[in-house]
């Protein structure tokens, strides 16, 4: 019998502006520390995209453009591009349909998807099932988002935590493991989100001076949510597919806060080795933080490796999607 065609990652490809924003400097502008960011978060640095008129697509284009040199893959051969981001350059046209323009994927239909953190997992389960029915072969699925723009650095609550960032992956038909479980709960909406700007409150005066431009949280809830969630669904996504952590070569997670990744680690029976973490250096990139991951860990992995990647975010939404991993890290040529 023939195997079921399932959606593969074939390659990624990054990009982090220049501008980095460390601890000491943010202490300078709010009432905060680096001990107690350290302490609390986990994070030293993130980058922030500088100059005027650059939005999300100026780095989501940069970060294809490394996906295809590094791919060798022709921006012609695209049929697809889903561009996961709450921080798009404007409402319309779309941010994925820019940088399929700008990079020269004009055979591929480009949209974008809201989904907070959660919105890398959300892309690339939507864009899986093109492959899996067999109706597209070359997929880009895009985290990005240029989180600076839509920051109070005068909220010491919210400013430490976000940074800018994008990464892009190409998917591609396979038959090795791919599943996925994704859930949301607009109940969560009133504990993290950004009230103006949107058809309920267009920007005004009022909007602007109340700061409702900018993104809100509470922190506690957020965070208990998160932990319980995303542990929640990693060990159901593992039960599911039978997996023991042995089994496991890494859990991919959400760059929130680097305590909600030890405690999902820990509940999955993990050690810390086996955690993608690079919160300490970019910070909370929404959209860009999972794909950054296997950006960063890529020359790590090796074909084969059972990856767990789970998020929990704005919504609220959340996730856990297993994939084996299709290459060994810097070899393009399967
Ligand atoms: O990615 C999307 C999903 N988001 C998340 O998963 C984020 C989840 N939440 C969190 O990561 C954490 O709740 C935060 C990092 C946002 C906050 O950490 P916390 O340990 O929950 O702190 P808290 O809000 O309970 O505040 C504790 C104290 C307060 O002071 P008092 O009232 O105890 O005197 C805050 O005013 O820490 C104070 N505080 C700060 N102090 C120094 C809050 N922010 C800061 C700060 N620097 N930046």
């Amino acid at each position: 019998m023939a195997k079921k065609k399932t959606a593969a990652i074939t390659g990624v490809g990054a990009y982090l502006p220049d501008y980095i924003l460390d601890n000491i400097e943010l202490s300078q502008m709010v009432d905060t520390s680096d001990e107690w960011i350290m302490s609390r978060i986990g994070i030293k640095t993130r980058h922030i995209l500088k100059g005027e008129g650059l939005g999300t697509s100026f780095m989501g284009e940069k970060a294809v453009l490394d996906l295809l040199e590094k791919t060798n893959t022709d921006p012609m051969d695209i049929e697809m591009v889903i561009c996961a981001t709450v921080t798009p350059d404007m409402f319309f046209p779309s941010t994925a349909n820019l940088i399929c323009y700008k990079t020269g994927m004009k055979q591929a239909f480009g949209f974008d998807l809201s989904a907070a953190c959660s919105g890398f997992l959300f892309a690339l389960n939507t864009a899986s099932k093109y492959i899996e029915a067999g109706t597209h072969k070359k997929v880009i699925v895009i985290g990005a988002d240029k989180m600076s723009s839509i920051i109070n650095y005068k909220d010491r609550n919210t400013c430490p935590i976000f940074g800018d960032g994008a990464a892009a992956g190409l998917l591609g038909p396979s038959t090795r493991g791919y599943r996925s479980m994704m859930h949301s709960d607009g109940g969560g909406g009133q504990h993290l989100y950004m009230k103006a700007g949107g058809s309920a409150y267009p920007a005004t005066h009022e909007t602007v001076e109340n700061n409702w431009h900018y993104v809100y949280q509470e922190g506690q809830a957020v965070f208990k949510a998160a932990v319980s969630n995303m542990a929640d669904t990693s060990v159901e996504i593992m039960e599911r597919n039978k997996l023991t952590p042995d089994d496991i070569a890494y859990l991919v997670p959400h760059q929130a806060n680097l305590r909600i990744i030890e405690a999902t680690a820990h509940r999955m029976g993990l050690a810390k080795e086996k955690c993608m973490i690079n919160i300490n250096k970019f910070g909370n990139t929404t959209a860009g933080t999972i794909p950054l991951c296997l950006w960063d860990y890529e020359s790590r992995l090796r074909k084969g490796d059972n990856l767990i990647l789970s998020a929990f975010g704005g919504g609220y939404t959340w996730g856990s999607i297993y994939v084996k991993w299709a290459y060994n890290g810097g070899d393009f040529s399967k």
